[in-house]
């Protein structure tokens, strides 16, 4: 019924408005969390579906579908977020200090391929506003784990917003690089900063997962490097996607990352290459167009133990991370 409700009547009139104010009037929804605690009492959306318990990076999670980073950037939507039946949450990416972004347009819909296509440029309350956030959700009796996913510019930036973070979330997930900020000259050195950042973590390297930056996945050697520097470094995990960041004259920056079903095939791609390269020394979460429970399958299949979404959420709204779960949960062996 919800997924009607959704589909029939809320995205329609929420896809008639730009993409980055029906962004905002859902994130002001989700801010009113006892609207969501009554949804899941009536639509049962966060009961817990047999056979679906696992780890990742040292943290039990209930399901292997989890909400992807960027959809709450401040942590302000947990209370709402943890009612919807995701395993677990990501928050971010958390930069050290508040900014505010690159200017509007910097969301775009494909809708005709589930798709959406940003150029955020890194917006976010920054990180005092997330640690209060996150203590909030803990006294409030949040017990859906939380990773947070933390950023900087610097080695220093990043290590330091992850140790302030780290005693206030499950995991930390770093972010070595936003492909929409602009950057001249020579590639990024993804490698030289993980290298940097690692020994200046205050964190048991088993609760920290790295997001492996989507360009480094075009560039074998790069990719086994930077995944050698994972296992070597004794992290919890690896997020694996499948964006490209490529021109986009409707974004006001110029160019946006292309995020949902059209990256389907290359997340799979890549998961499978990261497998390859981890030989099951590190644990894969794959992101990219997952939408239903046949792509968790396919992820899983490829190489990865779990998953996160962004975009589906968007188009299938909140019954999509309970519908899941209750269809892998029927292919779970019983016990
Ligand atoms: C509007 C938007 C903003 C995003 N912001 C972030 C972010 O701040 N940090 C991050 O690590 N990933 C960010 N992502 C990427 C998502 O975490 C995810 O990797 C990506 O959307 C692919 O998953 P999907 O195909 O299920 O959407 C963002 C994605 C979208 C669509």
């Amino acid at each position: 019924m919800s997924a009607g409700l959704y589909a029939g009547l809320l995205r329609p009139a929420l896809f008639a408005l730009p993409a980055d104010t029906s962004a905002r009037l859902g994130e002001a929804a989700l801010r009113a969390w006892p609207a969501w605690a009554l949804a899941d009492r009536l639509q049962r959306l966060s009961a817990p579906q047999p056979g679906l318990a696992m780890r990742f990076a040292g943290v039990e999670i209930a399901s292997p579908v989890g909400l992807a980073a960027g959809f709450d950037k401040n942590a302000d939507m947990l209370p709402a977020l943890s009612r919807l039946g995701f395993g677990f949450l990501c928050v971010g990416t958390i930069m050290p200090k508040p900014r505010v972004g690159n200017p509007r347009p910097r969301l775009l819909r494909l809708p005709q391929q589930e798709g959406l296509r940003d150029s955020m440029g890194l917006p976010g309350k920054g990180c005092a506003h997330v640690v209060d956030r996150l203590r909030a959700y803990r006294r409030g009796g949040g017990r859906v784990p939380v990773f947070a996913n933390v950023g900087g510019f610097t080695a220093d930036e990043l290590a330091e917003t992850a140790n302030r973070v780290a005693p206030h979330a499950d995991a930390i997930e770093l972010s070595l690089i936003c492909p929409n900020i602009r950057r001249d000259g020579a590639p990024f050195d993804a490698l030289g900063r993980l290298k940097a950042v690692l020994p200046r973590l205050d964190i048991d390297p088993g609760r920290v997962v790295l997001r492996v930056p989507n360009d480094v996945a075009d560039e074998p050697d790069r990719f086994a490097a930077l995944i050698e520097a994972a296992v070597a470094g004794g992290l919890g995990g690896l997020k694996v996607g499948g964006g490209s960041t490529t021109p986009e004259p409707r974004l006001a920056s110029g160019a946006g990352t292309l995020h949902g079903a059209p990256i389907r095939r290359r997340a799979l791609h890549n998961v499978a290459l990261a497998g390859h390269v981890a030989r099951g020394r590190i644990p894969i979460k794959g992101n990219g167009g997952i939408g239903s429970a046949a792509d968790v399958r396919r992820m899983l299949a490829a190489g990865a133990v779990c998953v996160d979404l962004y975009t589906a959420f968007v188009y299938r709204g909140w019954t999509l991370a309970r519908d899941i779960a209750r269809e892998l949960a029927a292919d779970a062996p019983p016990g």
